[in-house]
């Protein structure tokens, strides 16, 4: 009789530990750690992502977030908004045929296309255009803003 008591609380309580959301161990998804694999930092992505698949043959890949996500962007305070899938290729130093990061600049909404490090300068691209910043002002992964802000 004790023991099945105790197999019933321990089925209550190991759900309880491992779902804590906001322990700092658990801000670093597998996808972030890829990012600095491939020479980017962590702070090109939000705290919430749920999921993540790469093809390393082609370099496809697709994040899942747990939700859609603003954040704003370290250097110039833009805006920039994460759809819950986020797609494009990667390889060293490149993200190409980015798909679901906008940011807002020029009183209107971008796609960014394509993310690049060189050196230690990050320069995104929006279509033709591009602008330059120092990676290490993405050093912290961007929490949601709003009323997802809590994970
Ligand atoms: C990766 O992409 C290549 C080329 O499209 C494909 O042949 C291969 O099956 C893919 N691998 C996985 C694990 O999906």
């Amino acid at each position: 009789m004790a023991k099945s008591h105790l197999f019933m609380l321990s089925l209550i309580i190991i759900p309880l530990i491992s779902a804590s959301p906001n322990s700092p161990e658990q801000k670093l998804s597998v996808a972030h750690t890829e990012l600095t694999k491939y020479g980017f930092p962590i702070g090109l992505l939000p705290t919430n992502v749920k999921s993540y698949t790469i093809n390393t043959t082609t370099g496809d890949f697709s994040v899942l977030l747990k939700h859609k996500c603003r954040v704003t962007l370290p250097p110039d305070n833009y805006l920039a908004t994460y759809s819950s899938k986020i797609t494009g290729k990667i390889v060293e130093n490149k993200i190409a045929e980015l798909n679901g990061i906008n940011v807002k600049a020029f009183f209107r909404w971008w796609g960014i296309t394509g993310i690049k490090m060189s050196g230690k300068d990050l320069t995104f691209e929006v279509g033709v255009l591009s602008a330059k910043y120092p990676a290490d002002k993405f050093g912290d992964t961007p929490a949601c803003e709003g009323k997802h802000s809590s994970s």
